[in-house]
């Protein structure tokens, strides 16, 4: 046994969360939620356009979403760009684009030999059609498989997503759908744009910053928070398991006392 209480010696140990454990706190997480940072900083350290670090990104997307399948994690989401990442230059904006476009293209073999479901959350109408045009393939392709489901979080803000919400409540109050006194947070978690996905478990932010920056705001009321200083580009495979790693050993106690007390 571990000075934490785990029994958990090697990332082998890890094993998929299951309905009938007794001990939930001792399963690995079925949502993990990572704010993936870093990048710019990576590149602009080694003498590099920051675009660089955006490019070498995409290795350690697909190191998590091969790792998240291996383990049976059911959702995991990567914040990729955010309602606020439209302040930066335009060429960097412009980059962004085309990198997310390419990896819809590039990546969608990869999506598919490990059955991974595609889904997007976040606003449509700013991005260009191309990126639409790809995304909407790759979310069509993939919509049947069953494996981990691979949230990517584009031009997402959790502000944006609450405000879009209480719109939708508002509507169906004046269609007479719904009663403004039965509103419970059940009806605004259906109403997301993560409706149907399980509350966030686990939330990693590499790149050293120690902070939200306006992810997920409601999906992580009770997450467990794992930062590290390694920018995003270098984030490996070891290092998230010792993020599961600790998240496996933490007592989540959601208001209430440990078991026994
Ligand atoms: C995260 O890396 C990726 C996006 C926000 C698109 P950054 O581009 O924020 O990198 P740093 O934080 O400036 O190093
Ligand atoms: C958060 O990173 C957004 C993404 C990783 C996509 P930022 O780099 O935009 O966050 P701040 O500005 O440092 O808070
Ligand atoms: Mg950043």
């Amino acid at each position: 046994m571990n000075a934490d209480g785990s029994d958990l010696k090697s990332a082998a140990d890890l094993k998929p969360a299951t309905a009938t454990t007794a001990a939930p706190q001792k399963t690995l997480p079925r949502h993990v939620a990572i704010i993936m940072d870093g990048n710019g900083r990576w590149a602009q350290a080694r003498g590099l356009e920051r675009i660089e670090g955006h490019r070498r990104g995409v290795d350690t997307v697909r190191m998590i979403s091969e790792t998240c399948t291996e383990l049976g994690i059911a959702a995991v989401t990567l914040y990729c760009l955010s309602s606020e990442n439209w302040k930066r230059p335009q060429a960097e904006l412009e980059f962004l684009m085309h990198l997310l476009q390419q990896y819809l293209v590039d990546e969608r073999q990869m999506i598919m030999d490990n059955g991974l479901r595609l889904k997007v959350i976040g606003r449509r109408d700013r991005l260009p059609a191309g990126v639409l045009a790809e995304m909407d393939k790759t979310l069509e392709m993939s919509a049947g498989n069953n494996g981990t489901e691979l949230v990517l979080a584009i031009d997402y803000g959790g502000r944006d997503e609450i405000t879009s919400a209480v719109r939708l409540l508002c509507q169906d109050v004046r269609d007479g759908k719904i009663n403004e006194s039965e509103i419970d947070e059940e009806m605004i978690s259906s109403r997301l744009y993560t409706a149907g996905l399980p509350d966030v478990d686990l939330m990693i932010r590499t790149g050293g910053e120690l902070r939200v920056s306006n992810f997920l705001l409601w999906q992580l009321s009770y997450a467990e928070f794992w930062m590290t200083e390694t920018c995003w580009p270098e984030f490996s495979r070891r290092e998230f398991e010792s993020a599961l790693e600790s998240f496996v050993s933490r007592d989540r106690r959601f208001g209430g006392l440990s078991v026994g007390q």
